[in-house]
């Protein structure tokens, strides 16, 4: 059994598709009230969960032999930020997997969570990092450089918005990545023996600057008027520590982004061959997937007729503690 944290995101759903299709039973972290209806046409079981709350991490791990850690925070919340999810959450994961005796971790970082410790999403990465390499548990770490996804989402703001904003000048090198390369990647490091407890960084076969990679991204969506803008200087550099007072969680948000458009976020071209045996897809071909997938819909109602299947498919459970016959049966509320 294979147990995949963040399931219903951009990573983890390509992920749990590649698991089955390799005829793996899977496992699924899920919150209620999260979009994991999807999960359904998968044939993956789900598990009512969150990494905040130790006790779901400690059944969700039983009788599990691997884990795939891929979730995490775009913009933090009120009651859901770096600290209690990716710090102290991971902790409370791996410890729940030594105990379960899972065999093999394999971790979603980010590239560069170690060196960029002036970004606190970084830094609680790296500290994640630290704590899975302390915890005595076989583990791969990936360390991506930025999704092919996340240039499509920017495309998407520039085609509507005319303009693209950018926390820096954008000539930094980056090395995008197809998620479904990655997915497969993080498929295969649960069982490549020369991968086991190595930090790899992972990233696509080019390496073409940020601003660059945006506007391959605009192109391809069809955005012509539209560019990349540097945002104002409040939002950058020496306007962050004031916002910081202000507003951290924006400025938190903020730190990441500045470094998206400004650090070296490359990888030599052929790391990925060497390390999992095949060559990735050129970045086009993973912008094209990424812009062909119809933007995932934030509110459940808008989802549920979407499905193919919509009733509970695969088993939900919370072994002794979620009765059958209270399994939901229509779309959960929006969180
Ligand atoms: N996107 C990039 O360019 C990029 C680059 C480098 C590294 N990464 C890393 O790669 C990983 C996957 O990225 P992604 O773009 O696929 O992320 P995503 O689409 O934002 O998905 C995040 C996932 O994490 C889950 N999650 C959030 N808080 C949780 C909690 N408290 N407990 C359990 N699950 C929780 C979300 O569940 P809900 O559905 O309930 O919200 C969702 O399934 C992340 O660690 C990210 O930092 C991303």
């Amino acid at each position: 059994m294979v147990l995949v944290i963040g399931a219903t995101g951009d990573l983890g759903s390509q992920v749990v598709r590649g698991l089955r299709a390799a005829g793996a039973p899977v496992r699924c972290l899920v919150r209620q009230g999260s979009a994991y209806f999807w999960l359904n046409d998968t044939g993956a079981d789900y598990f009512f969960g969150d990494l905040r709350e130790p006790d779901t991490l400690r059944r969700a791990c039983a009788g599990v032999r691997h884990v795939i850690a891929c979730a995490g925070l775009r913009t933090e919340g009120r009651r859901s930020h770096h600290d209690n999810v990716t710090r102290a959450g991971h902790h409370a994961l791996w410890r729940a997997a030594r105990t379960a005796g899972v065999q093999r971790v394999v971790f979603v970082s980010c590239l560069g969570a170690e060196r960029f410790h002036g970004s606190p999403a970084h830094r609680a990465r790296a500290d994640a990092e630290d704590s899975l390499r302390a915890s005595g548990l076989e583990h791969v770490i990936l360390r991506p450089s930025l999704f092919a996804t996340t240039f499509a989402l920017a495309a998407r703001y520039g085609a509507e918005n005319g303009w693209v904003p950018m926390l820096g000048k954008g000539d930094n090198p980056v090395s995008p990545i197809g998620v479904a390369d990655l997915a497969l990647a993080a498929v295969a490091s649960l069982d490549l023996p020369a991968l086991r407890d190595r930090s790899i960084d992972v990233g696509g076969d080019e390496s073409l600057g940020y601003r660059e990679a945006l506007e391959r991204a605009l192109q391809a969506a069809g955005a012509l008027g539209a560019s990349p803008a540097q945002a104002p200087a409040m939002l950058r550099g020496a306007g962050l520590p004031l916002l910081g007072r202000l507003q951290p969680r924006w400025a938190t948000r903020l730190r990441e982004l500045e470094v998206h458009a400004n650090q070296d976020l490359s990888v030599p071209a052929g790391s990925f061959t060497a390390a999992f045996g095949w060559a990735p897809q050129p970045y086009q071909v993973a912008l094209e997937a990424a812009l062909a997938a119809p933007p995932r819909p934030e509110d459940i109602l808008e989802i549920y007729p979407l499905m193919q299947h919509r009733g509970p498919q695969a088993t939900a459970y919370e072994p002794g503690v979620m009765p059958l016959d209270q399994l939901p049966e229509g779309p959960p509320t929006a969180r």
